[in-house]
């Protein structure tokens, strides 16, 4: 008796083995969320078995779509910390899989390692009896046959030619605030290229919001647009704002879990560190949280001044700019078409930047010093130049160039494509200087006010005051 009790018990124990080595491991776990955590985030840790290949996660809850909502993201055994980020789909998914070869887009494959692993859920709005919450999780034992690594897109063409493919200083159009099905876009990454192929762009930055899954597949693409330059960025969206962090290396995350000045400056200057580029998004947005709450002004490279089409929201965007621009601050204007979902356009601004090469680093490099101007679209070019006498010959400046202030006067040359008959406004840091129509693709000269701070140039509809294209200043310093 005794002997075949304990010949039962092994068995039990070797199925019991067996099964946890085939079967799925499933969980429920429930929660409520108080209306006062909105804004917050809330970790709901789970235990990953030695073995496990697969994580897949469900989330519910109440008043979806009608009073609540509930971002979902993920971390992984290394803790809470940016380097255990395993991606984050906010509010746009309700389920999501990782693997060692693959994952939900928003989300980074790679391994699937033992430890407490923890769903990160994001209140974003609540109804007054808050959230409840219910996460069902499977965690599966299949047999892995590939590993996912990172492919980005060709981030230098120059090194292609060894320098010799392109000259210094040319003037390349892109986007610089693009999204996907990696975040909440509607778009596919092949999508959006063939339409920045269309729009006549020659770069253009992914920058799904708070991952860099995007990012890590686009070489998979670059065979459709081969000469397109496709750059790593991230919309890094926090609970008082939205910044673009631009120029990431492959592998660099940005901290977005606050609502706080201190994070975000700690969050610039690592940005900086690394060689990137921050630009506050879409600062007068309407949307909750989507304005930028901080109003710190300080460890910015940019303003995107023009966010999509051109509305109110950008009127005032631009008026801050150039209130910063007469505080002696050196800001870039940028645009953005924040392209999601069809029928909106990227490209829908271009702006437009004076490169010293055809690499992400020169892109930023030239959006640092500000030679860069945007227009609503393809067809639109500008060419602003200020000429500055001297004794023994002219001096040109060009856009974003800083110049020694002259006694006997600097004149402006406008040069446009694309915008006959549209309003061309000179302006400094006294306001609209000059104003006057555009003639066919002709030029126009302007001495500019001694004294002044600073020119640059806006184009606007003639009709609707709407801009259609902006420099960013030549200054005098
Ligand atoms: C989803 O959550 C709600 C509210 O907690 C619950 O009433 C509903 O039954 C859940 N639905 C499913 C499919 O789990
Ligand atoms: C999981 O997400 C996909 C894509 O977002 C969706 O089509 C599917 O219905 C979701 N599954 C469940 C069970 O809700
Ligand atoms: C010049 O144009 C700007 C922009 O439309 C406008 O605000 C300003 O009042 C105009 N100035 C004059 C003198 O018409
Ligand atoms: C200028 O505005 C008018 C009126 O809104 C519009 O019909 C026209 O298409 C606009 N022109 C351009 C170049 O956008």
């Amino acid at each position: 008796m005794l002997f075949l009790n304990s010949v039962a018990l092994c068995a039990l124990a070797l199925s019991g083995i067996a099964s946890a080595r085939n079967v799925p491991i499933k969980k429920t776990i429930t929660g409520h969320i108080d209306p006062s955590e909105v804004f917050s985030f809330v970790y709901v840790p789970f235990e990953v078995e030695l073995g496990t290949t697969s994580i897949y996660v469900l989330q519910n809850y109440s008043a979806k779509g009608s009073g609540n909502a509930l971002d979902l993201g993920i971390f992984d055994q290394r803790g809470q910390t940016l380097d255990a980020y395993r991606g984050w789909s906010g509010g746009f998914r309700n389920n999501f899989t990782i693997t060692p070869s693959w994952a939900t887009p928003g989300y980074n494959a790679g391994p699937v390692e033992p430890g407490t692993w923890n769903v990160v859920l994001g209140p974003y709005t609540s109804v007054p009896e808050g959230i409840d919450w219910q996460l069902e999780i499977e965690m599966g034992f299949d047999p892995v046959d590939s590993y996912f690594a990172v492919d980005s897109a060709t981030m230098n063409f120059d090194s292609l030619c060894n320098g010799r493919c392109t000259e210094d200083g040319q003037w390349l159009r892109g986007d610089l605030h693009i999204h996907t099905v990696y975040s909440d876009g509607r778009y596919t990454p092949d999508e959006q290229i063939e339409i920045a192929l269309k729009q006549d762009l020659d770069f253009m930055f992914f920058s799904d919001h708070n991952t860099d899954s995007s990012n890590n597949i686009m070489g998979s693409f670059q065979d459709i647009a081969p000469d397109l330059l496709i750059g790593r960025g991230i919309e890094v969206t926090t609970r008082a704002g939205h910044f673009q962090a631009l120029g990431l290396d492959p592998d660099q995350l940005v901290e977005w879990r606050y609502a706080d000045d201190e994070s975000y400056t700690a969050a610039a200057k690592e940005i900086h560190r690394r060689g990137g580029f921050v630009s506050i998004n879409h600062p007068f947005a309407s949307c909750p949280a989507c304005n930028w709450v901080f109003d710190n002004w300080e460890h910015n490279d940019a303003i995107e001044v023009w966010n999509a089409a051109w509305d109110a929201e950008d009127e005032r965007a631009v008026e801050k700019w150039q209130e910063l621009l007469v505080k002696g601050k050196f800001t870039t204007a940028i645009g953005g078409s924040d392209s999601h979902s069809p029928p909106s356009l990227n490209g829908i601004p271009t702006t437009v930047v004076r490169s010293r090469g055809k690499s992400q680093a020169a892109i930023v490099e030239g959006m640092k010093a500000g030679h860069a101007y945007i227009v609503r679209g393809p067809g639109m070019e500008i060419s602003f130049k200020v000429v500055l006498p001297s004794l023994l010959k002219l001096n040109t400046a060009e856009i974003g160039d800083k110049v020694k202030a002259s006694t006997i006067g600097a004149t402006a040359v406008l040069s446009t494509k694309g915008f006959a008959g549209q309003k061309a406004c000179l302006v400094t840091d006294r306001g609209y200087v000059y104003n006057t129509t555009v003639k066919g693709d002709g030029t126009v000269k302007r001495f500019v006010p001694i004294g002044s701070k600073f020119v640059r140039v806006e184009v606007r509809n003639s009709t609707d005051d709407a801009m259609l294209g902006m420099t960013n200043p030549v200054w005098f310093v």
